[in-house]
C-alpha cells in the first residue's frame, strides 16, 4: 500500500473574520471515493479550492505525494493531474459542446485543435454519460443537468488522477446520476483519488468508500462507507437531528382560480410548449414532474415573463403578464426561483441587501428594516446584509434567492427545483415558506424532479411531456409512482414497474 496521494495538515483558510476551514486534517488515498458532506457553509468548498490553488491557506499545509503542493492555482493544478468540476461551471452558452470541450483543452491551441483527437477522450466519456447529446448543439440549449455532464468531460480530459466533484448529482435526474455514480465508480477503480461533494445520501451510500464530515470549518469526523449507520452521519453533519417535518399544506375548501395559463405556446431551439392550460386555485400548490428537459425550463421561463409567448395568455389575479418589460415583470407579484439561481436570480457583486431590494425596488419600496429578520429567518449565513452576495457558499446563495422571492406575500409563486444544493435542515425550512405562501393565499406552481417530495405535498401533479402537459391529476392519495412515472415516459405502466 502506498501513502496517501493528498494530505491536508492542520489546513485553515479564512476570508477576513470568517473562519471557512478550521484546522483541516484529511488523507485522501488513489483508488477511493472520498464524499465530503457538511452543511450549507461547513467549508466543503473552500477545502477542495484550496487543494485545486484557487484559495492557498492561511495557515497549515497541503501535501501531494508527500511533499508541500506547490499549486498556485488552476492551471497548475490541471498540470498536476488535478481536476475539478465546479458546483458552478463556467461555459460558453453560445458555442456548441464540442467547441466547449475544445476551448478547455489545455495542450493544443483552439483554432488548430478542430479536427484534433484532443479531445476525442472527452467525447467517449459524454458519449458514455449522455449519448444522447449530440456534440454540435449549443450549450444554452441544453438542461442544466446535461451541460453538468459537459463541464464534466471537460474536466475528465486533463488525465486527472485526484478529481474533485462538487455537488456534481444536485442537478442530474435520478438517471443520470445512477450513470454518473457507475461511472465515478470506475474512476476509482482504475486507480483514481476521487472527492464527492455532496448532499445526497444516495450518492454516499451508492459509491463511497470513505465519509468525511464537515461542521462550521472543521472535519468532525471520518469513517468508512457502512460503518456508521446514516442517522449518525446525519447528526454528525448538523450537529443534532434532523427530522422530516414536511407537512401537506391544507386542502383547499373553495377553488377561487388565480393563475392561469391559456393555450400557451412558445417556441425556443430544441423545444416547443404546446397549448399548456393550467388553473392554480388561491391556496393551491400544483406540482410540476416530468423527466427534465421535457419544457421544464421554457414553461418556467415563459410564466416568468422572460419568454415570448407565441399564442396563448398567462393571467395572474385577472391581469395578463405574459407581455410586459423587464420593470413590469419585476413588479410583479410573483414569486419567482428559477433554476441556478446563482446565474439567473442574484447579481454576486452587490450585497445582500441590495440583492433582496432588487424586486421591491421595481415595484416602489424597499426592504431594508426587515433585512435582518428576513436574514435569519431564511437562514442566509452569515446574515449580514452588508457582504457581498458573491461570497455566500451555494446554498447560502440560494436561501437568498427565497428569502427575497418568499418573503413577502406574493399572489403567485414559481419554484423551480427550489431545494437543490440545500441541506436537509434548509430544504425543510424552504417547503414550509413555500407551502405557507400558499396558506396566505399564493397559487403555486412547483416544479420537482422529487416525485417523493411532489406526492406528500402538492395537491395536484401536472405531468409535463414533450412540451405537452399529459395530465393533471388529484393528488388524492391514490396516485401511485408508476402511474406517474408511465406518464412521464410515455410507457405502459406495466414497463415501468418492471
Ligand atoms: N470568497 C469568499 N469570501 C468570503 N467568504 C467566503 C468566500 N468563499 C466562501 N466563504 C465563506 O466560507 C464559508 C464556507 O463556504 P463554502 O462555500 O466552502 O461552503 P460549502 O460547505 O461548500 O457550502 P454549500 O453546501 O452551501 O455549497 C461560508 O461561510 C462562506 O460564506
Ligand atoms: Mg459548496
Amino acid at each position: 500500500m502506498s501513502g496517501p496521494v493528498v494530505e491536508f495538515k492542520a489546513a485553515t483558510k479564512r476570508f477576513g473574520a470568517t473562519v471557512a476551514v478550521d484546522t483541516a486534517t484529511l488523507d485522501i488515498r488513489s483508488g477511493e471515493v472520498l464524499a465530503v458532506l457538511g452543511e450549507n457553509g461547513a467549508g466543503k468548498s473552500t477545502l477542495m479550492k484550496m487543494l485545486y490553488g484557487i484559495h492557498p491557506p492561511s495557515e497549515g499545509h497541503i501535501l501531494i505525494d508527500g511533499k508541500p503542493s506547490a499549486v498556485q492555482g488552476p492551471a497548475d493544478a490541471m498540470r498536476n493531474g488535478i481536476g475539478m468540476v465546479f458546483q458552478h461551471f463556467s461555459q460558453f452558452p453560445a458555442l456548441s459542446v464540442r467547441d466547449n470541450l475544445l476551448l478547455a483543452w489545455p495542450k493544443t491551441p483552439f483554432w488548430t485543435g478542430r479536427r484534433n483527437a484532443g479531445i476525442a477522450p472527452a467525447l467517449a466519456t459524454l458519449a458514455e454519460l449522455a449519448p444522447h447529446i449530440d456534440p454540435d448543439v449549443r450549450v444554452a440549449d441544453l438542461s442544466v443537468g446535461e451541460q453538468q455532464l459537459v463541464e464534466l468531460s471537460k474536466v475528465l480530459n486533463i488525465s486527472a488522477r485526484i478529481v474533485i466533484f462538487d455537488e456534481p448529482t444536485s442537478v442530474l435526474t435520478p438517471a443520470e446520476a445512477h450513470n454518473l455514480h457507475g461511472f465515478i465508480r470506475r474512476l476509482a477503480d482504475d486507480g483514481m483519488a476521487v472527492i464527492l461533494i455532496t448532499h445526497k445520501l444516495a450518492d454516499v451510500t451508492a459509491c463511497a468508500d470513505r465519509i468525511a464530515v464537515m461542521r462550521r470549518g472543521a472535519i468532525v469526523d471520518v469513517s468508512a462507507s457502512g460503518e456508521k449507520p446514516i442517522s449518525s452521519i446525519v447528526s454528525l453533519m448538523m450537529g443534532k437531528e434532523i427530522k422530516r417535518t414536511l407537512t401537506a399544506p391544507k386542502p383547499i375548501k373553495q377553488r377561487v382560480e388565480q393563475l392561469f395559463l391559456n393555450n400557451v405556446c412558445a417556441k425556443a431551439p430544441g423545444m416547443e410548449l404546446r397549448n399548456i392550460s393550467l388553473r392554480i386555485a388561491k391556496g393551491e400548490v400544483l406540482g410540476i414532474a416530468g423527466v427534465a428537459g421535457n419544457g421544464q425550463s421554457l414553461l418556467a421561463d415563459v410564466i416568468a415573463g422572460l419568454h415570448p409567448i407565441t399564442s396563448g395568455d398567462v393571467v395572474l389575479e385577472g391581469q395578463s403578464i405574459a407581455r410586459r418589460d423587464v420593470r413590469q415583470t419585476l413588479a410583479t407579484p410573483l414569486g419567482y426561483i428559477p433554476e441556478q439561481p446563482r446565474e439567473n436570480a442574484v447579481v454576486e457583486d452587490m450585497t445582500l441587501l441590495r440583492n433582496l431590494n432588487l424586486r421591491a425596488l421595481a415595484a416602489g419600496s424597499r426592504v431594508d428594516d426587515e433585512a435582518l429578520d428576513l436574514l435569519s429567518r431564511f437562514n442566509v449565513n452569515p446574515p449580514e446584509p452588508g457582504r457581498l452576495a458573491g461570497s455566500l457558499s451555494g446554498g447560502n446563495l440560494q436561501k437568498l434567492v427565497s428569502a427575497r422571492e418568499l418573503g413577502t406575500p406574493r399572489s403567485g409563486v414559481l419554484a423551480c427545483y427550489p431545494t437543490m444544493g440545500l441541506d436537509l435542515a434548509a430544504i425543510e425550512m424552504v417547503y414550509q415558506e413555500l407551502f405557507a405562501q400558499a396558506e396566505a393565499g399564493a397559487a403555486v406552481i412547483w416544479i420537482s424532479e422529487d416525485l417523493d417530495d411532489l406526492m406528500l405535498a402538492a395537491h395536484r401533479i401536472a405531468i409535463l411531456r414533450e412540451g405537452e402537459v399529459v395530465a393533471v391529476k388529484d393528488n388524492d392519495g391514490t396516485l401511485s409512482r408508476d402511474e406517474i412515472g408511465a406518464l412521464m415516459t410515455g410507457l405502459r405502466i406495466d414497463e415501468v414497474a418492471a
